[in-house]
């Protein structure tokens, strides 16, 4: 039975249906498809049975053929979130969504929705979107990067209140008095903002976790204090034990500084494990996917992310200095110390963000993976991971048949589940309703 008081490996599984791997669907096992329901629901089965704590699902609001294989196409998150939530009955379901091309009432309806139908499973990925492009979908301008964030905390703010709509026990349905939902028991929002005016209340019941989980990924000044006002888990790509040490440590003192405990977020880095029975073979491995990479497709994912065309750049050069990029503020930050710091070509970081996109990429045996991650969990770099298979379904069946036993049987990683809800896994609780 597993020691709930006990501090344990928190696991998410980063879904994204053509794999991490930017050629990883190209390997002759791999299945492939973020439109592939079929796939996405048998991986999720695979992550629950290996206790994970939740499945999650990144999103963007644009495409295009130069775009990372798992991203071309995909279903809208909430969507897919609504049919997993049939096929699976223990395993948290993330999903993310936007604070800059979404309406407040809109997605707090949404996750409510899921959180029921999931009997307490829902989580919010809370993103700005980087991306200046994705405007083009949008009768709008894209705001620039802190202003960004200025909308998100309203925003939030305004969500988390409609979820406060309803006490717990409001639709008393009661056929004697005829009262369906007592009108003592509801709570006007009313919020007039900067960039919101939402009245509410919320056409849904108060949800079995009360509020869905929120996540937040923004490794920025303005992303860490929304993360730390407001997070309950937070993503972040970290390179290596000392970035993230440097990571945990910042963000929990910016959650102290808000007033809350600083267990009262999880730390989940990006994690890209290549298994192999040998360190060789694991090396080996990786070689395989990144042969099948052309640079041509590499470029553009490096560009997004450094936030400027390196057209005009040798290939086999250093990567020049260029502002950092109003985009991915901190992601940018990431590779452009990489580079300098390990000396690498442009050719050679592109190569590198194919395989992972700035997320710590980890090689070897079920062991030497299993070492690492307890490395870092046990020098407070990460209170889990984001596990990130290079393909699928191979390269998570590798980890959940290999790797969970070892952190099992180490005692840093739960046997079972001892809750239905998604807070039950993380250990976080139910919150009282904020209007009260
Ligand atoms: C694990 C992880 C997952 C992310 N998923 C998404 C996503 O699905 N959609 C998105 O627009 N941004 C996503 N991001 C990007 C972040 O939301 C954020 O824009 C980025 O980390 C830069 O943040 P900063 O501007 O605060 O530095 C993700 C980041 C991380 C670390």
């Amino acid at each position: 039975m597993t020691d709930t008081t006990k501090r344990q490996i928190h696991l998410g599984l980063f879904l994204q249906g053509a794999g991490h791997h930017v050629s990883g669907w190209r390997h002759p096992n791999a299945e492939a498809g973020s439109e592939n329901f079929d796939l996405l629901m048998r991986v999720s089965k695979i992550a629950e049975q290996a206790k994970f704590d939740m499945v999650f699902l990144a999103d963007g609001l644009t495409s295009g053929v130069d775009a990372h294989p798992s991203t071309i196409a995909r279903f809208e998150p909430l969507t897919l979130l609504a049919a997993l939530s049939m096929v699976t009955s223990r395993i948290g379901l993330a999903a993310t969504a936007s604070t800059t091309y979404s309406e407040p009432y809109h997605l707090a309806r949404a996750f409510s929705s899921i959180d029921h139908l999931s009997h307490g499973r829902a989580a919010w990925n809370i993103v700005t979107t980087s991306y200046a492009r994705t405007a083009n979908n949008f009768s709008k301008s894209h705001p620039g990067h802190d202003e960004r964030y200025v909308v998100a905390e309203e925003f939030v703010d305004v969500v988390r209140g409609l979820w406060d709509s309803w006490d717990d026990d409001a639709f008393v349905k009661n056929k004697e008095s005829g009262v369906y939902a007592d009108p003592a028991k509801v709570h006007i929002l009313d919020h007039a903002g900067k960039y919101f005016s939402v009245k509410g209340p919320l056409n849904i019941p108060r949800s079995p976790q009360g509020h869905p989980i929120l996540i937040q990924a923004g490794s920025s000044g303005p992303g860490q204090d929304l993360a730390a006002r407001t997070a309950d888990v937070v993503f972040t790509a970290q390179q290596s034990v000392a970035e993230a040490q440097a990571f945990y440590k910042s963000l929990k003192e910016r959650v102290v500084g808000f007033g809350r405990r600083a267990d009262e977020v999880a730390v989940m880095p990006g994690f890209l494990p290549v298994i192999g029975r040998t360190a060789k073979e694991a090396a080996d491995k990786l070689a395989e996917l990144d042969q099948w990479t052309d640079i041509k497709s590499a470029m553009p994912l490096l560009e997004e992310r450094i936030g400027h065309s390196l057209a005009d750049y040798d290939l086999d050069g250093p990567l020049p200095d260029l502002p950092i990029s109003d985009q991915l503020r901190s992601r940018a930050e990431l590779l452009t110390a990489l580079a300098r710091r390990e000396n690498l070509t442009i050719r050679q970081l592109a190569l590198r963000v194919a395989a992972g996109r700035g997320h710590h990429i980890v090689l070897g045996t079920p062991v030497e993976i299993a070492d690492r991650m307890q490395q870092w969990f046990e020098g407070y770099a990460a209170d889990g991971f984001n596990v990130m298979p290079p393909f699928f379904p191979e390269g998570l069946e590798d980890f959940t048949k290999l790797v969970v036993p070892i952190l099992q049987e180490r005692g840093l990683f739960r046997t079972d589940y001892t809750g239905q809800t998604l807070r039950d896994h993380l250990g976080i609780e139910r919150p009282a309703l904020i209007s009260a």
